[in-house]
């Protein structure tokens, strides 16, 4: 409520913010996490909390009256529908040169996410984050985060036999064919479950295309693991549809945190101010960033310094899919749930998913996500013409990531003697080019903060998201992030409490 004063608070509830609560908590701390999503726990009339992506409705989209869907055409036309107005659960957000997506709700992206959950190779950690240790980080940290968030893989066996990963089993012939090295990639989907939707036995949930706008059933997201600890220590409250508007020191020491509360048409409907000893940011690499450029150009908190806004990458996110001979089917029941990739890091500086198209029916295509070492950098700036935080990345400054994911996909259509697809961007357009589901960046770790996310200027404040990774993770970011805030929020514990 307005006037109460809290030890802590966090600012969201994705993997940052809920790593956080929970050791705080166990430490004996009162945490109050403020999300300006909504708490997605309750079931809408047709039963059931999300709506899944062949039926999207006013829960799939941020405040949107159209869907804004990542794959928006098939054979050439446009597949956007009109929606109400509504606080839905993943934001499309755009700026001028890139879409971020991002989920809106408490537990961040793990309500929106494919669940993959990759730990990068060891060799290439020092390129994620140069100053940390990655002896703690192997040992100690990214365990830690594995457990906490419940992955698992696919069992081997079963794969063979499953037809909702016929398209995974054709990845894998056409990346063996060329060459490339192909494996399994871990998840937090639970694994059993998923055989059960198979086998019939359960409602299904990845085998009913639900997964861009939450899973109703088999995915661990934060809600089933961290927020739920966290919540049952009975020492964190979240307040939903809260949306953390300022941040400023306050007189008598700590930080004055002003907060709009939201109706489901994102309007404000009360302004409340609560007093916080410690404030953790953790409003994702987009949220994190456009909250703390603000407040450093009006002069809220001047003495952050100049790296904040500065280092925020795509994590080199290009799509594109494959027109296949018609000996390659690749199944019309697809399990929205990725399971296998394809990597030519090292050598051409990509790894690529084998991705689902799971629009129903047999399609003769693979689609593929690839994270690839684009080296371009874009910094978040305040406009103060338009009272908005602007980002100067450029669509062209996708081309070095195409160029890295060409290296497997050149070869395997010359190998293969297919073609890309050209009907699922646009008209005749072959890269997804236009989006990230991976924003990182933008407060960067020994930088924006000293080497444990404090930010430099202001004790009592801290970064603990996606914004502290220089832009690029290598791999899918969450376990990163998570195994990041783990390592962070214990040094932060130990010294600082
Ligand atoms: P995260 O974005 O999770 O959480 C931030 C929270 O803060 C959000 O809930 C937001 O609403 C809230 N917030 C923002 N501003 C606020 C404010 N001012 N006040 C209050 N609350 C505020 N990664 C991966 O490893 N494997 C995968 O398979 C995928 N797949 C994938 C698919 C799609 C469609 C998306 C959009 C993303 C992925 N990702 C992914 C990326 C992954 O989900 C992402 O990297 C993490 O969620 C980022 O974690 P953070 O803790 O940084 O923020």
């Amino acid at each position: 409520a307005s006037g109460d004063h809290v030890p802590v608070l966090v600012i969201g509830t994705g993997y940052g913010g809920s790593v956080a609560a929970l050791r705080l908590a166990q430490a004996g701390i009162d945490v109050h996490m403020i999300e300006m999503g909504m708490a997605w726990d309750t079931p809408g009339s047709d039963g059931k909390i999300f709506c899944s992506t062949l039926n999207p409705d006013q829960r799939s989209y941020w405040l949107r009256t159209k869907t804004k869907q990542p794959l928006n055409y098939f054979l050439g036309f446009p597949i956007d529908r009109n929606i109400s107005r509504y606080t839905g659960i993943l934001d499309a957000e755009d700026f001028a040169g890139i879409t971020v997506y991002q989920g809106r709700g408490v537990g961040g992206g793990s309500l929106v996410n494919g669940g993959m959950a990759v730990t990068p190779k060891r060799e290439n950690f020092s390129f994620v984050l140069p100053t940390v240790n990655p002896d703690e980080m192997y040992d100690t940290y990214y365990p830690r985060a594995n457990a906490g968030l419940g992955v698992g893989v696919i069992d081997s066996a079963w794969f063979e036999s499953a037809s909702a990963y016929q398209y995974s089993r054709v990845g894998r012939k056409h990346a063996g064919r060329s060459g490339f090295p192909w494996g399994f990639v871990p998840n937090v989907y639970d694994w059993d479950y998923m055989e059960q939707e198979q086998a019939g036995t359960v409602t299904r949930s990845a085998l009913a295309g639900e997964i861009l706008y939450g899973n109703n059933y088999g995915k661990k997201s934060l809600q089933k693991t961290y927020i739920a600890q966290a919540k049952a220590t009975g020492r964190v409250t979240i307040s939903p549809l809260h949306r953390v508007a300022s941040v400023a020191p306050a007189a008598g020491g700590g930080y004055t945190v002003s907060i709009d509360q939201l109706n489901t048409n994102g309007d404000t409907t009360n302004v409340k101010t609560v007093l916080a000893d410690r404030v953790f940011f953790a409003a994702g690499s987009v949220g994190t960033s456009k909250l703390l450029v603000k407040l450093k150009a009006t002069g809220v908190l001047p003495n952050l310094n100049d790296e904040i806004g500065k280092g925020w990458g795509d994590n080199g996110n290009v799509m594109c899919g494959r027109a296949n001979h018609l000996w390659d089917p690749t199944g019309s029941l697809q399990s929205t749930i990725p399971c296998s990739g394809i990597d030519n890091w090292t050598a051409g500086g990509a790894f690529s998913e084998v991705a689902p198209l799971p629009v129903g029916i047999e399609t003769f295509a693979s689609f593929y996500l690839s994270i690839t070492k684009n080296p371009n950098r874009a910094q978040f700036s305040w406009n103060a013409a338009t009272g908005k935080v602007d980002l100067n990345w450029q669509t062209a400054w996708k081309q070095p990531g195409i160029n890295m994911a060409k290296t497997i996909f050149d070869k395997i259509n010359a190998k293969e003697g297919t073609i890309y697809r050209t009907d699922l961007f646009g008209v005749y357009k072959i890269w997804g080019d236009h989006l990230t589901y991976h924003p990182l960046g933008g407060a960067v770790l020994d930088k924006a903060t000293d080497n444990y996310g404090r930010l430099v200027g202001y004790p009592g404040l801290y970064v603990i998201d996606g914004s502290l990774i220089p832009g690029n993770t290598s791999v899918n970011p969450f376990v990163t992030i998570t195994a990041l805030a783990e390592r962070n929020i214990e040094k932060i514990i130990a010294t600082d409490l």
